[in-house]
């Protein structure tokens, strides 16, 4: 089968790993890709957000389905675009409508769906520049610290959590001022819950679901979760502590709502659904929807699932998901990453990257690589690479991505020593 996977980071290596059981070398496309995803497909320089380029190359390359890696393209619609264009309209879609996507684009728009179907969720206020002392009134309500959110993507940095409400004020008024753009101009301000955060994710084909593994990141750079946050530096699943009696709460207080909201409202919605979630005393609940695999969560989830994901994949786009089966995975995994020293802040490119052929029971997902002229692997962001371990437990999953994150070399190279071991207590 021929497919195009969208994306270029260690979540569409993670992908393209699996996918390659469906689609040969040859019937396998990543735009734009990376140095991982080369070695398992094509990699095309497409640019992501322009649907004609991406149209034609679906046209001129035969391809058969289409998955959606990261969130913008989804957001800007993606697969609106291929449904309103006749000659792409038989192509399935991994990945929903930008309706359906509002759940990460939007904040407000999660709330309000969250509120219309009484999904649990912190006590919130929308605010924009009109009803700025509405914010400030609600403020005052509240007990430290303050959670501020742009209402728009702001690739993990639009969420502000505040110790005092004086600075909270002085916050509020400069992102509704611009401060993050116009994904600042509208805020969600809401009640902080302190309480111990995981992932939970389901395939949904617009009438099932599919529940995945579930996946706790580590968002801060810092050992300890110090210092500012991240994209993600680590990754673990299944999450120990979500017992039958969690996950029962949360499929049907929150899953289960979610999908009958989306089916009610009539939203298309063929993919992943992201469910962050902060569990407080034993109750769940929603912090926030993404519409995509999480990164680098799928690095952990992907290997760990023993059925036939691509086809999973494949029935999610096509809207014929078999939900009457729960997914089989064994043991645990665990993800380090590797990252260029002054991530997320400044950091260089182009450093090489040697000793991947001393790693050993680990598998390295490419985030930010490439190859230079001479074919060296050169590092190519802030996330270099994810290192992946499957073990029967998570201290062994651990502790061999930790071996292995030690054997990779790259100048700069920095990685978290304690990913997980917060749940292993
Ligand atoms: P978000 O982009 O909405 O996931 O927020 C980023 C991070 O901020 C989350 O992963 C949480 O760690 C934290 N956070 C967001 N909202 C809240 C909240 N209401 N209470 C506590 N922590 C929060
Ligand atoms: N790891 C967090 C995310 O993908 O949003």
């Amino acid at each position: 089968m021929r497919i195009l996977l969208i994306g270029s980071g260690g979540r569409e290596h993670a992908l393209a790993w699996a996918l390659n059981a469906l689609a040969g070398k040859e019937e396998l496309f990543i735009a734009p890709g990376n140095a991982g995803t080369a070695e398992i497909g094509e990699n095309t320089a497409l640019d992501i957000l322009d649907f004609p380029a991406v149209g034609k190359f679906v046209i001129d390359h035969r391809i058969e389905l289409l998955v959606v890696g990261p969130e913008q393209p989804l957001v800007a619609g993606i697969r609106d675009y291929f449904e309103r264009e006749e000659v792409l309209s038989k192509v399935p879609v991994f990945g929903p409508s930008a309706k359906g996507a509002l759940l990460e684009g939007s904040k407000a728009f999660a709330k309000e769906f969250m509120k219309r179907h009484h999904i649990p969720t912190a006590r919130y206020r929308e605010i924009t520049e009109e009803n700025a002392e509405e914010g400030f009134a609600f403020m005052d309500t509240l007990s430290p610290p303050l959670v501020i959110k742009a209402d728009g993507l702001a690739a993990g940095k639009g969420v502000l959590i505040i110790n005092d409400h004086k600075k909270a004020r002085e916050e509020l008024q400069s992102v509704l001022s611009g401060r993050f753009g116009p994904a600042g101009r509208k805020v969600v301000i809401e009640e902080f819950l302190p309480g111990t955060e995981m992932s939970v994710f389901a395939f949904f084909d617009g009438s099932h679901y599919v529940l995945l593994p579930t996946a706790k990141d580590y968002k801060r750079i810092g050992e300890g979760d110090s210092g500012p946050n991240t994209g993600g530096m680590g990754a673990i699943a299944p999450v120990p502590f979500a017992g039958a009696d969690l996950m029962r709460k949360v499929e049907e207080r929150i899953v289960k709502p979610t999908v009958k909201g989306l089916i009610s409202e009539g939203i298309d919605y063929r993919g992943i659904i992201y469910f962050g979630l902060m569990i407080v005393d034993e109750e769940p609940y929603v912090i926030e929807y993404n519409c995509r695999f999480g990164d680098p969560e799928a690095e952990v989830i992907i290997p760990l699932i023993r059925d036939d994901l691509p086809e999973l994949i494949r029935q999610t786009a096509l809207g014929r998901l078999d939900s009457s089966k729960a997914l089989r995975f064994e043991g645990a995994a665990a993800t380090v990453i590797l990252a260029s020293g002054g991530y997320p802040g400044n950091y260089e490119k182009g450093k090489p990257i040697r000793g991947l052929s001393e790693v050993n029971d680990s598998m390295v997902f490419h985030a930010g690589t490439r190859r230079d002229d001479t074919g060296q692997l050169i590092s190519n962001g802030g996330r270099v690479l994810a290192v992946t371990s499957l073990a029967p437990t998570l201290a062994e999953a651990l502790k061999t991505s930790l071996r292995n994150a030690e054997r990779i070399e790259f100048e700069g190279k920095y990685f978290r020593r304690d990913i997980g071991q917060d749940v292993l207590k």
